[in-house]
Formats: C-alpha cells, sequence, structure tokens
C-alpha cells in the first residue's frame, strides 16, 4: 500500500511534534506546517512555513501537501496559541487613554486558522486519488482543542473560547462530513507539558497532575482509527463529531447536553428541514460567489 498522507499544523513543537513521529513510525508520510521550522530533520516529512490564520499561506500549503504524494488522507488541526490580550487586567482609570483595538490573534488562529483547514482538507481529500494508492475518496480530521473547550478557563478567556467554539463546530459538522466519507472529530486535552504555557507556570504543578503524552496520542488513534488505516472501509466507518478529553491516563468522552422536550423542532425530521433549507441557501450563495468570481 501507497503510505498514507497526513497535514498535521503546529508540527514542529509540543503534541504535532509528538503525533507527527507517532504517524512516521507506522509509515505515514507527514508534511509539518508551522511557523517555525521543526528543530530536527525527519525522513519522510514535508515541512511547509504556515501561518494557518492566512488563508493564502494555508491554502498554498494545502496545494503543495496533496502534489507532494497525490492524496490527502488525516489532517492534524492542531496549531494553536493561547491569549495575546487581557480586558480585566489592563483596565486604565487614566479618562484620557480609553481601550486600544484588542489583539484577537487567538481567535484568527485557533478558530479561523482552523475552519481554512477543515475547508481546505474537505476539498483535498474527496479528490479521486486512485493514481496515488487511495482506495476511496475521504479522510479523517481530528480538532485540537482544549479541556478550556469543556470548562472555564478564566486566565485566557479568548483561548477558552476559541476551544469551546471548535467543540460546537465539530459537533456539528460531525453528521454532515460522515456521508461524504470525512470523518471529524475533536480532541480535548488537559494539562500537557510542551512549549505552549508561559515559562514558570509548569512549576507550580505537580507532575502526577500533567498528563502523559501517550494518552494524546492514545485520543488520536481512537479518534482517527489510525491503527485501521490499511483497511478498505477506512473512511467510511468510525467516530464522527465524538469529544474526547484526555486527562492523565484517562479518555473521558464528552455528549452534549440533552435538549429539553420543548425543543421538538430538532428531532429528526427538524433536522432534515434545517439541512436541507440551509443547504439550499447556502448553494445560492455559492453561486453567488462564483458568478461575482467569473
Ligand atoms: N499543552 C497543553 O496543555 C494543551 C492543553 C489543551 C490544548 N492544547 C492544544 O494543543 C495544541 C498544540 O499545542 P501544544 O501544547 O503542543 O503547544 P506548542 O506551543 O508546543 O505547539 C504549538 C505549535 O503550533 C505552532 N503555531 C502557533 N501558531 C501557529 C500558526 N498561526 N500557524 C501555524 N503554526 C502555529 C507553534 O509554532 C508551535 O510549534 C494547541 O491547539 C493547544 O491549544 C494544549
Amino acid at each position: 500500500m501507497a503510505p498514507p498522507v497526513a497535514i498535521v499544523t503546529g508540527a514542529s513543537s509540543g503534541i504535532g511534534l509528538a503525533l507527527t513521529k507517532y504517524l512516521l513510525e507506522r509509515k505515514w508520510a507527514v508534511v509539518m506546517a508551522d511557523l517555525n521550522a521543526p528543530k530536527e530533520k525527519l525522513d519522510n516529512t514535508l515541512f511547509v512555513k504556515t501561518d494557518i490564520s492566512s488563508w493564502d499561506q494555508q491554502a498554498a500549503m494545502f496545494k503543495q501537501a496533496h502534489e507532494w504524494r497525490g492524496r490527502l488522507d488525516f489532517l492534524a488541526a492542531n496549531a494553536g496559541m493561547d491569549d495575546r490580550d487581557d480586558i480585566f487586567n489592563t483596565i486604565s482609570s487614566d479618562s484620557t487613554k480609553p481601550p486600544k483595538q484588542p489583539n484577537m490573534k487567538t481567535i484568527e488562529v485557533n478558530l479561523v486558522g482552523t475552519y481554512y483547514g477543515i475547508k481546505l482538507a474537505a476539498h483535498y481529500m474527496t479528490l479521486d486519488s486512485k493514481a496515488a494508492g487511495k482506495e476511496k475518496v475521504g479522510g479523517k480530521i481530528v480538532v485540537t482543542a482544549s479541556a478550556a473547550g469543556i470548562y472555564p478557563l478564566p486566565s485566557v478567556p479568548q483561548y477558552a473560547a476559541t476551544k469551546h467554539a471548535l467543540v460546537g463546530l465539530v459537533r456539528s459538522m460531525g453528521p454532515v462530513a460522515a456521508p461524504l466519507n470525512i470523518r471529524i472529530n475533536a480532541l480535548c486535552p488537559a494539562l500537557v507539558a510542551t512549549g505552549l504555557a508561559p515559562p514558570g507556570l509548569m512549576d507550580n504543578f505537580n507532575q502526577d497532575q500533567v498528563t502523559p503524552m501517550s494518552t494524546m496520542m492514545q485520543c488520536f488513534s481512537e479518534l482517527a482509527s489510525l491503527e485501521d488505516v490499511g483497511k478498505a472501509d477506512w473512511v467510511e466507518t468510525g467516530r464522527a463529531g465524538d469529544v474526547v478529553e484526555g486527562n492523565l491516563k484517562d479518555l473521558i468522552w464528552h455528549s452534549p447536553p440533552e435538549r429539553p422536550e420543548s425543543s421538538s423542532y430538532m428531532d429528526e425530521k427538524g433536522l432534515e428541514d434545517w439541512a436541507r433549507t440551509y443547504a439550499e441557501r447556502n448553494r445560492n450563495f455559492a453561486m453567488q460567489d462564483w458568478m461575482n468570481q467569473s
């Protein structure tokens, strides 16, 4: 079998680097997309310098990635950053100094950049790649959200908001993507020792509160059925729209809350009506965009 191909964003450090090595050990070819080059040279990888918050850069990276081996099987939409603004610790009592426009880079990277990645992956995964040894169109996506996507994290509210948003995105997209053979799920790491946290933070925690990287790999493996990639039905089977928290040695699966009975407009028929109505309207938007471009 031709090696399957993954794109890992944020691949030069921490969880993304560990995942890259995990995939390489299992004979994948990996496109490493990151702002910074990896410190070590790894065989069967292609590094593409990318800021995921730039549509042009991410689109160029996906194009280069697909041309590299002619296929795309897996996206780990993993790159992320913490807050660069702090509303309540920077309030000025000086009436001549109103607030400046805040730095929203966290939202541009974690939410907008991840959305761009899913949009591009959906395109390249559903291209016919038979010439490159791919049995069926489709693929798997794992979005790295966070435990801060399930519980509040007062020190970094922008970060928490983006990670909650990613959980909502994955839960909402999962059922829509699955019939196209794209299976999308979310990983919510607890505290893992990486380059993410500011210097000093990790020193305040006992080592027994830090989640090992092996738990992260177990989560990726479960979410994208990575050990089954050689099977003919890999893209058609497995989890879709699921959210798992990797905490110490545990995989904790989080379901959305139950709806109240008054929300019966969201029963099976209701959901079909919503899906049909929006699909029709959005096709019109897409047609309008296309006409404006041509
Ligand atoms: N470490 C934790 O405790 C923890 C907990 C929950 C969630 N996460 C999430 O895990 C993911 C990976 O983070 P990590 O902990 O490995 O941190 P890390 O800082 O070690 O790695 C993040 C990588 O992403 C890259 N990156 C940042 N912004 C980018 C951009 N705009 N475009 C491309 N690459 C970019 C960085 O250069 C870095 O190599 C992030 O989404 C993070 O929010 C981490």
